[in-house]
């Protein structure tokens, strides 16, 4: 099994930003624990991040050819964007959407995700643990 992490804007500086709010740790360090937490379910873990909305939708296509499953954490892109929404949909293959804060305690506009409908299920709140049961929930 392949699994696809997949990380949208500003979340390559984690461990620097607001980590109040996104904890300590940093995406290089997410990364190398669910590749390590994909060993032990037998699972190859594949990780990407970028900023770009049209990167995020290229990867997200490209999965298609490869990946059995995608842990995605759109960021600020959660609240805003159709194209990732349609992105999704189109895709045959399970995605779970995943964030490191609790968006429904945060301002208002955080509620709110165009993503949600269109992915098997979300994890939010649990900081770098969300993406490792979304990892976890896929696997099995
Ligand atoms: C986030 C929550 C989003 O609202 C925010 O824009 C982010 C990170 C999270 O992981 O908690 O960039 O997706």
């Amino acid at each position: 099994m392949k699994i696809l992490v997949l990380h949208g804007p500003n979340l390559n500086l984690l461990g620097m930003r607001e980590p109040e709010v996104y904890g300590s740790v940093t995406m290089d360090e997410i990364n190398a624990k669910l590749i390590e937490l994909g060993k032990s379910l037998g699972t190859e873990v594949k990780c990407q991040q970028s900023n770009h909305e049209g990167m995020l939708i290229d990867a997200l296509q490209e999965a298609r050819t490869w990946a059995d499953g995608i842990v995605f954490n759109p960021g600020g892109y959660t609240h805003t964007s159709v194209a990732l929404r349609d992105a999704i949909a189109a895709l045959k293959i399970p995605v779970i959407e995943v964030h490191l804060s609790n968006v429904y305690a945060r301002e208002e506009f955080r509620s709110r995700s165009l993503i949600s409908a269109v992915c098997k299920g979300k994890i939010s709140g649990l900081g770098w643990k969300s993406y490792a049961l979304a990892l976890r929930a896929l696997a099995e």
